[in-house]
């Protein structure tokens, strides 16, 4: 273990001894893979990864990469913060690279993206050939059209743009932010989003402590959502965002029936 990896534990170490959570670091830190079945009927198989981070967390990519691996997809979603510094792009090129060796790959920027310059034009000059970024635009896949809109945190998202050309249902939705959900609910079959990380840090009976969403949409922290028809997926996430920290909300990669 380097000198790096071995501080940010400490860190979580440090701030789960001070809240008073149960559980061992191993326990916050080991990535799960959560099985979710998405109604686009058309019997694909897809992971939806998110908030990679990279500098930021404390994951090891092999395994997050072996654990995407052992689900068989056809198609990987990103949802985005796929780095939290530029210094993070080679980083992002290893994991990427590696999961576009047996699957196609499709990535929408964060907030932590465009905060570096990095939206979907940026994004994909230095992601190079790792993935395809979807930046207001979409692309018709195998019996399903696929959409991705640029940061709806920063107020990048232009949905209607996203959606222009799109003559068919069913419609799939990458997002980074779930606030998409106001202006995408009836419109799209479904939506995959991430941003807010669970909280990172959800206390018993209280949940998150801290969301960052405009209040009205704080109920999508992470799960399974209904909204008009429309299904919202909301990922914690596979890494950390300015800590290292992690409790009751552990990180995951969401395996995808789509
Ligand atoms: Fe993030």
């Amino acid at each position: 273990m380097n000198r790096r990896r071995f501080l940010k534990l400490g860190a979580v170490a440090a701030a789960t001894a001070a809240l008073g959570g149960g559980a061992s670091i191993t326990e916050a830190m080991s990535l799960q893979v959560t099985r979710q079945q998405l109604p686009l009927g058309v019997r694909r198989r897809a992971v939806q990864i998110s908030d990679t981070h990279f500098s930021t967390s404390v994951y090891s990519i092999e395994e997050a990469v072996e654990l995407v691996r052992r689900e068989r997809p056809e198609y990987v979603f990103h949802t985005g913060d796929v780095v939290s510094f530029r210094r993070d792009i080679p980083k992002a090129k290893e994991m990427l690279g590696a999961i576009s060796e047996f699957a196609e790959v499709y990535v929408v920027p964060g907030n932590h993206d465009h905060w570096q310059g990095l939206g979907a034009e940026e994004l994909q000059k230095a992601l190079g050939d790792t993935a395809e970024v979807l930046g207001n635009t979409s692309v018709y896949l195998d019996g399903f059209w696929l959409a991705g809109v640029e940061d709806p945190f920063t107020y990048h998202a232009r949905l209607d743009k996203a959606l222009e050309g799109v003559d068919s249902q069913p419609v799939l939705l990458l997002a980074h932010s779930p606030q998409i959900i106001g202006e995408a609910a009836g419109r799209v079959t479904a939506v995959l989003a991430g941003h807010t990380h669970g909280g990172q840090v959800r206390l018993p009976l209280l949940g998150a402590l801290w969301l960052p969403l405009p209040k009205e949409y704080r109920r999508f922290d992470y799960g399974s959502f209904t909204v008009s028809g429309t299904v919202m997926y909301v990922t914690r996430g596979t890494g950390t965002g300015w800590l290292p920290v992690r409790l009751n909300c552990p990180p995951e990669i969401v395996s995808l029936r789509l």
